[in-house]
Parts: structure tokens; C-alpha cells; sequence
């Protein structure tokens, strides 16, 4: 019973995987869609006997590695040769028509698409091992991660194996996110989207892979190393029959007419796909064909790579300033003279951070390459003259808009203004306030906080409680009814404890978790404000980084000043820390692994922190018990080892007497 419904939730959900993934036509919500991941999750969790490596919800997770294992791939997987030009084009047709003396033939034309190359193994139906292109003949073995990429089926209706070669892609969307993700981190930005691409899919963590949103286009179909199907687009039919994504935009070509046709429509579409594409591959498509033309001693003879003109162009940086983003970072900014890049005219790149100003040895006034890749905002790659007249740039000491204090945390490339109230980050801040998990001020969302910021009702955290029923009634799809909801909403957070109001002032580096500790060891924010780095470090997980941070954010004159407006308005200040040294577990530390049978990992860890005990994310000499459940891994062979005390959830209740 418990069986077939599992199966069933994994059929529907990999025939929804496949509308949503591979045909970009999907019949479910998102959220339809999660209820049903969810439901499998929580079957499998119960009866995780039933779990295969196939199953939909095996396509997070998994182990990080420590390396790569290198295996062969079963035929080299070589290269095209390129033609940068149609002349050179021609050339290949010509030498094409001569090998084959006159015979009928014709060519089928795809999209280059900008990834990198990987084949991936099928055996039974299964996804067995996927490897990246590495050197040609030896790959590296990268399974777990490749499941993470939804357009890639892990199960399919061929038994007999096969093998699948194809591109790994970011598409320009995903590759912005991650982008600005990693600005937001004070990580340095991928070049372009087959970088990150790159990068993505060789995490040895696949948990990281798989946010990262990667895609998968299949152009060959192999039996034991050597083509499956008569001819190209056979092949290519067989594979998105098997449920794999062959990218659509592709045509069989009678001639190289046909062929530069399909180029020149492609190029003008260029801007407008969701990828990047660097050319278009022309393959003859009869497999018989293919093998007597052969290979040379590095690319095959029946396929070229046309190559598109990168989109580049050159031009002067007029200037170079700095804007403030929603998070406080300081981005510079170039403003370029106006230049016209593959039909987009391009006037301002962004310079991401100082450190690149610095390796690019880029200064005001000099001429320099912009090229556009993925990125909506073109990127300088590289200056080719000094300017007659250089200004070199430096980053200013104050923050351009609030004239606040700036600061670049150690080991960050970003400089961000401190003060939250800044109000190029007003937003973001007090949304952050008001938020759920933080003072959960009920109708406090976007809509709501892009008014009262937009109006000037709202320039620091601290006037929320400043603000009338009258004036929120007053706003846009509000009336008496919901602002008098909110107006409840800002009245109930004043009793909210101290540690949501620490968590609230948006202190960089100060969490949910070390604003807990931060109220537990100084009782009031009073005291916190008053302490200095030193003795902020003598708290226990607070080191360098988070108390330089506090003293920073206090230091500023407008953070200060909204610090005694909330305790003027009558926010919670004050925290008495829990005792909770008598409990009766004070003074053993537990080490949790693996799935408890009724028991999720918050239950018990805060069944346990309740009673006074600690929980630890690694087994050692002073561990008191390791709790091991269902599938517990290493730290129950540590355990073992070091001879600690092995309990599972009855005896971890049984010492919790009230807790059932
Ligand atoms: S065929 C022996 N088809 O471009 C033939 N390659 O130099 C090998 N690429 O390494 C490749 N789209 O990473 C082929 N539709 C496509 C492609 C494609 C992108 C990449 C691939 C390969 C390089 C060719």
C-alpha cells in the first residue's frame, strides 16, 4: 500500500518534473508541486527502506565529497573545430562535399550552447554516473551533483544502457541571481554564465549545485561509446523521447545556404534567448556518413562550430561613481561614453568592488573592452590605453547618500554603509524588522513598506511607532480595517523579547542565534551598546568578526540615535536569561545523527537545550551520548571509537521524565 503510493507520487512528480523542466509547460503550481515533493518526503522518511537513488526527492541532498574520482569515458569526447567566418564556412562544406564525392547529404544545425560538456550513464533506466568532459579521455565523476539538475531524468523508459553527452548551462537569469547573490556574500562575481556553470556543477557539496539552478541540453545519443541511432536527428528524437531536453531550436540543412540562414536568424535572436549561446554546430547528419568522413587527429570531420562575433567593444570611462544598493554595499560604477555593443547601446558597467578596479589597473579617462555575457549590465574586461588625463578612483570615506559610517568587514571585498536607516537600504531594514520571524508586525509587507519609505512617513526603524492610524488609512489598498490591523501589529511587537529586537536592528553578522546569546549574556541592550570588543568576546561564538561589528553599528551616530527612540517608544529592552543550570540534564553534551523515529532535529534539540543540556554538531572525548536514529553515519562509528554512550530516542525520553 505504503509502496505503491510512493510510486505513484514519483511518477507524478517526475511527469511534472519533465512538463516543467523539459517542456517548459507546466500544469501545476509551484506550490501544488511542493505539497507533492512533500508528501513523498515524508512517506520516504517513514519508511526509508522504500528510498531508491531515483526517487525525486534524491535529487537534493546527498553527502559532500572529498574530491573527484577520474574515470575514462567509454570514446574520447573531443572538440569541434571552428569557423569564424563564412568564408571559413564554406571551406568546411567544400571539403565535406569532396570526402563524400558528390553523394546527397545533408547537415543539421543547433545552437552552441556556452556550458561545458558532460555524459551521463544509463543503466536499467537509471541515471547511474554522469562525468564532466575533463580532459577528453578521462572525465571527472560528478553523479550527485549532476542529479541536482532537474532538466536531467534520472529514470527513463530505456532499459538496455546507454550513454547521453550534452551541455551543462546556467541560463542568464539564474546566472544573474547567483551573481548577486555572491556580491551580497562579499564573493567575487563569476566572469560569465559557463564559468559559474562550471563551478556549480563541480561543488563537492551538492547542496550547493543544486540552488544553483543548472540546466541540461542533450545533443548525443551513444551505445557502448559509438552512436545510437542512424543519424543525428534521429538521435535526436530518440532523446527527448526518453524524456531529455534537446533544445528545439535546431533544423536539418540540405545546403550551406540553409545552414548560414539558420546562423544569420539565430544571431538576430541572440539578445532575446535565455541563454548564451556562442555559435551554432553544424553536423552531417547520417551516421554512415559521419564514419567515412572520419576524424583528424583532434576534431571530427563532419561537424564545425560556427562561431559568433563575441560582443565586445571598446570605449572611454568618462567617470566612475558609487551607488548604494538595498544592503548598504558600495558599488562603483562606470559610466561609459556611449558605444554600441552587438546592437545594444551600452553607457554604465558595474565595476563590482574595489579589488576589481584595482586588477583591472582601471583609472578615469582611460579607453577600455566592455563585453556583454549573460549579465543584463556589460562588464570592462580589460584596459587597452591609459587615458591622457587618469584619475584614479578611491573609495569614499562616508557613504554617498547619508554621508554614514562605511566599513569593509575583514576578508569582504565590499564596503557597505553601516547606517540602517541609510535610505538607499531603508526598505530592506524594515522589512527585516517587521518580518515574521523578527517582530512579526502583521501587514508589514512590500506594499506596504515601499509606501511609508516612499512617502517619508518611515525614515528609520524607529518611526513605525511613530506612525497614525490616519496616515495608514490614508495609503494605497488600505482603509480604517487593515491599518488598524497593522496599527495592533506595531502595538503587539513593543512586548516582543529582546532577542527579536537585536536581530531586528539588522546588525551585520548578528543572526537570530547570536542575538539569543548577546541578550543571555548582557541582560539588556543597554549593556550590549556598552560593552567593548573585548568583553563582547568574552561571550561564548562571538569573535572578532561579530563584535568589530556591533562596536561599528553602534558607533554610528544615526544608529544610536534609533536605539533610544525604540526604547522611548517602549520596546521590550530588558531579558532576563532563562536559568536553566539546574535542569536536569545541565552539564552533558549530545551529538544527534542520523533520523529519529518520531523526534525531528529541532524537536530534540531544543527538548534538550530545555533541560539544561547541550547540543553539538561533532562527536568528541567530552561528549556525554550520541543520539542515533535510522541511517546515523560517521558520527556513530566516531562514537564508537571514542567509546561514548549510544542512545536512541526512548532512552533520550526516559531521561526527560514529563516530556512525553
Ligand atoms: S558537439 C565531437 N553540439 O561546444 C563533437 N557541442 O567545441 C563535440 N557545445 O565541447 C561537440 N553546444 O561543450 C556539440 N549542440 C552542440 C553543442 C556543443 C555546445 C560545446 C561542447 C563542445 C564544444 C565544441
Amino acid at each position: 500500500m505504503v509502496f505503491e503510493r510512493i510510486e505513484h507520487l514519483r511518477e507524478e512528480l517526475r511527469r511534472h518534473e519533465h512538463l516543467y523542466y523539459v517542456l517548459d509547460a507546466p500544469i501545476l503550481s509551484d506550490a501544488e508541486y511542493d505539497a507533492l515533493m512533500r508528501s513523498l518526503q515524508k512517506l520516504e522518511a517513514e519508511h526509508p527502506e522504500f528510498v531508491t537513488p531515483d526517487s525525486p526527492t534524491q535529487r537534493v541532498g546527498g553527502q559532500p565529497r572529498d574530491g573527484f574520482t577520474k574515470l575514462r569515458h567509454s570514446s574520447p569526447m573531443l572538440s569541434l573545430d571552428n569557423a569564424l567566418n563564412e568564408g571559413e564556412l564554406r571551406d568546411f562544406d567544400r571539403r565535406v562535399r569532396e570526402l563524400l564525392a558528390g553523394e546527397d547529404f545533408n547537415y543539421v544545425a543547433e545552437l552552441k550552447l556556452d556550458g561545458l560538456s558532460m555524459a551521463a550513464h544509463y543503466n536499467a533506466g537509471t541515471l547511474q554516473l554522469a562525468l564532466t568532459r575533463g580532459d577528453g579521455s578521462t572525465g571527472e565523476d560528478v553523479t550527485p551533483n549532476a542529479r541536482t539538475i532537474r532538466s536531467l531524468p534520472l529514470k527513463t523508459t530505456e532499459d538496455s544502457p546507454f550513454e547521453v553527452r550534452g551541455e551543462v548551462i546556467i541560463s542568464n537569469p539564474a546566472f544573474q541571481r547567483l551573481n548577486d547573490e555572491r556580491e551580497q556574500e562579499g564573493l567575487p562575481r563569476y566572469a560569465n554564465p559557463r564559468n559559474s556553470a562550471a563551478g556549480s556543477l563541480r561543488m563537492l557539496d551538492p547542496k550547493v549545485t543544486a540552488a544553483r539552478q543548472l540546466d541540461y541540453y542533450a545533443y548525443f545519443y551513444l551505445v557502448n561509446g559509438a552512436p545510437g541511432a542512424a543519424s543525428h536527428s534521429e538521435a535526436l528524437d530518440t532523446l527527448s523521447r526518453l524524456g531529455f531536453k534537446v533544445n528545439p531550436a535546431r533544423r536539418r540543412c540540405a545546403d550551406v545556404e540553409e545552414l548560414l540562414t539558420f546562423i544569420r536568424e539565430y544571431e538576430a535572436q541572440r539578445e532575446s534567448l535565455p541563454y548564451e549561446i556562442d555559435g551554432v554546430v553544424a553536423k552531417v547528419d547520417s551516421v554512415e556518413q559521419q564514419t567515412r568522413l572520419g576524424w583528424t587527429a583532434k576534431f571530427p570531420r563532419w561537424a564545425i562550430a560556427f562561431k559568433y562575433a563575441a560582443r565586445q567593444a571598446e570605449t572611454v570611462v568618462e567617470k566612475i561613481d558609487v551607488q548604494v544598493g538595498r544592503t548598504g554595499a558600495l558599488t562603483p560604477v562606470a559610466h561609459l561614453r556611449p558605444v554600441n555593443v552587438s546592437g545594444v547601446t551600452v553607457s554604465r558597467s558595474t565595476l563590482h568592488n574595489e579589488d576589481e578596479i584595482a586588477r583591472l589597473g582601471l583609472a578615469e579617462g582611460d579607453t577600455v573592452v566592455v563585453e556583454r555575457s549573460g549579465d543584463v549590465i556589460p562588464k570592462v574586461i580589460r584596459v587597452v590605453a591609459q587615458g591622457a588625463e587618469r584619475r584614479l578612483f578611491t573609495m569614499p570615506s562616508a557613504c554617498p547618500v547619508c554621508q554614514g559610517i562605511v566599513a569593509r568587514p575583514e576578508g569582504e571585498v565590499i564596503w557597505r554603509c553601516v547606517n540602517v536607516n541609510c535610505p538607499a537600504r531603508l526598505k530592506n531594514s524594515v522589512l527585516h524588522f517587521a518580518s515574521r520571524a523578527v517582530m512579526d508586525i502583521t501587514g508589514m509587507g512590500d506594499v506596504l513598506v515601499d509606501q511609508v519609505v516612499d512617502k517619508g512617513l518611515v525614515r528609520s526603524i524607529a518611526d513605525i511607532y511613530e506612525l497614525t492610524q490616519d496616515q495608514l488609512a490614508a495609503l494605497d489598498r488600505m482603509g480604517q480595517k487593515s491599518a488598524e490591523r497593522v496599527m495592533a501589529g506595531i502595538e503587539k511587537s513593543k512586548g516582543m523579547p529582546l532577542p527579536r529586537v537585536i536581530n531586528g536592528l539588522g546588525i551585520p553578522f548578528v543572526g537570530e542565534r547570536t542575538a539569543q546569546i548577546l541578550a543571555d549574556a548582557f541582560g539588556s541592550l543597554d549593556a550590549i551598546r556598552a560593552a567593548d570588543e573585548p568583553a563582547l568576546q568574552q561571550v561564548e561564538e562571538v569573535g572578532p568578526k561579530v563584535s568589530q561589528s556591533i562596536r561599528r553599528f553602534f558607533e554610528d551616530g544615526h544608529n544610536r540615535e534609533m536605539a533610544d527612540r525604540l526604547a522611548a517608544a517602549g520596546l521590550t529592552l530588558t531579558h532576563q536569561k532563562v536559568d536553566r543550570s539546574g535542569g536536569i540534564l545541565a552539564g552533558l553534551t549530545f551529538v544527534l545523527t542520523g533520523t529519529l523515529p518520531t523526534l525531528g532535529r529541532d524537536e530534540a534539540k531544543a527538548m534538550i537545550e530545555g533541560a539544561g543540556g547541550k547540543v553539538s554538531g561533532s562527536v568528541s572525548k567530552k561528549t556525554s551520548y550520541v543520539v542515533a536514529g535510522e541511517d546515523a553515519g560517521s558520527k556513530l562509528d566516531k562514537a564508537k571509537e571514542l567509546n561514548v554512550p549510544v542512545i536512541d530516542e526512548a532512552a533520550l525520553r526516559a531521561k526527560l521524565p514529563g516530556t512525553f
